[in-house]
């Protein structure tokens, strides 16, 4: 519905909304045909003038019931939350949309606050109530921690009584095809069981993230180090591309490293004959660091959707393992550091993965 309205108010220019008044919208037919539909839609929408508003929606006289007769009177006396005022008054010295999200004391509801400067100086205020939405986030967060905390014991369980079993097992039949393949599906499990417990980590707040300067050269280096043997076996070439002097990211070296071990994995994962190749570029203020390889490549429409939790492309054909976590670790991850991370592919002839993190200032180094 969000998109419905900016429809409405759309045709931006200089970053601002061209958009008929609602006397003047009234007057045309198809301008009141949109503004019988925003009459309905569930957001609540506010125009302001000056400090007044001028007209709203029934969703937000509904949402803000203080005032019988809230057209004319100021925004904060409607909406009853300075904060929803100072990001409209924000909006109208920037002339750039604003957005925040904001809990009300009183009620612990959670509104999506949306200010859209109009092109004749009025602002759009946009309320979406996004309370449900929140709370359902946090119970799937809880879950997924719970569950993660849960399977753990059982599963190093079970790991250890196969790994023993092994042992005293004979080289060669039935048991040790079937134990071998016991070992080898506990040791997915407990990978995916990595995933969601990282996943819960990187949910709740407050986790760690350094900020300091860290050798790319190095970095890269220890990447393709540990990955040769299984690109070997795999029957493919993994290069790490020479690295400019003395490069330096600022961020988390760790958690870096990570993300790009959840690429490279894929890479590899995807790639079945070829290159998988580790290479670096940087401005002044960004270093990037990008693993491309010559593997399956992802479907345009798909592409967008690889980072979501639990995403792979193309589950109905079964394809390679795997729970479909470790791009949107590896996007947490590098967002954490204030960096990001896109890819680019073309199916059939392969997919790059660049991470960009911010580069030590030169004057710094
Ligand atoms: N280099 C690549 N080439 C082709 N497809 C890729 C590549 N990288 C990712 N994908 C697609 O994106 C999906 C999501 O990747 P992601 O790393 O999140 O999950 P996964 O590798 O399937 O599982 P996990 O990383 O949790 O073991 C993959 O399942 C795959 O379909
Ligand atoms: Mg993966």
């Amino acid at each position: 519905m969000a998109r419905f309205w900016r429809r409405w108010l759309k045709g931006r220019a200089g970053g601002r909304i061209q958009t008929p008044a609602p006397a003047a919208a009234l007057h045309s037919s198809n301008a009141g045909q949109q503004a019988a539909v925003v009459d309905h839609v569930e957001e609540a929408v506010l125009l302001v003038q000056g400090s007044a508003v001028r007209w709203l929606n029934p969703a937000a006289r509904l949402m803000f019931p203080a005032l019988e007769h809230p057209v004319g009177r100021t925004l904060v006396e409607v909406v009853r939350d300075h904060r929803m005022d100072s990001l409209a008054v924000r909006a109208h010295e920037a002339g750039l949309e604003q957005a925040a999200e904001i809990e009300l004391p009183s009620s612990g509801r959670r509104l999506q606050v949306r200010a859209l400067p109009l092109n004749d100086g009025g602002i759009a205020v946009l309320v979406q109530d996004v309370t449900r939405l929140r709370h359902l986030e946090t119970v799937r967060q809880q879950f997924v921690a719970n569950l993660s905390h849960e399977i753990r014991t059982p599963l190093a369980g079970l790991d250890l009584a196969a790994q023993t079993l092994s042992e005293q097992l004979p080289a060669e039949g039935d048991a040790r095809t079937f134990i071998d393949r016991v070992i080898q599906e506990s040791q997915r499990l407990q990978a995916i069981l990595l995933n969601l417990t990282q996943l819960a980590a990187l949910d709740a707040d407050g986790m760690e993230v350094e900020r300091a300067p860290f050798g790319v050269a190095a970095l890269v280096a220890d990447l393709g180090g540990r990955y040769q043997s299984r690109a070997a076996a795999a029957g493919l070439e993994l290069r790490t591309e020479p690295v400019e002097d003395g490069l330096q990211a600022l961020g988390d070296r760790g958690k870096t490293d990570q993300a790009l071990q959840n690429v490279v994995d894929n890479a590899l994962k995807f790639t079945r004959s070829g290159e998988v190749v580790v290479s670096t570029s940087s401005d002044d203020s960004r270093v990037e660091i990008s693993v491309r390889d010559t593997g399956s490549g992802i479907p345009p429409r798909e592409l967008p959707r690889i980072f979501e939790r639990f995403y792979k492309v193309d589950l109905a054909r079964g394809g390679q393992p795997g729970s479909g976590l470790g791009l949107s670790i590896a996007r947490h991850l590098v967002e954490l550091q204030g960096g990001t991370i896109v890819a680019e592919s073309s199916p059939g002839a392969g997919t790059v993965v660049r991470v960009r993190l911010p580069r030590v200032p030169l004057t710094s180094r």
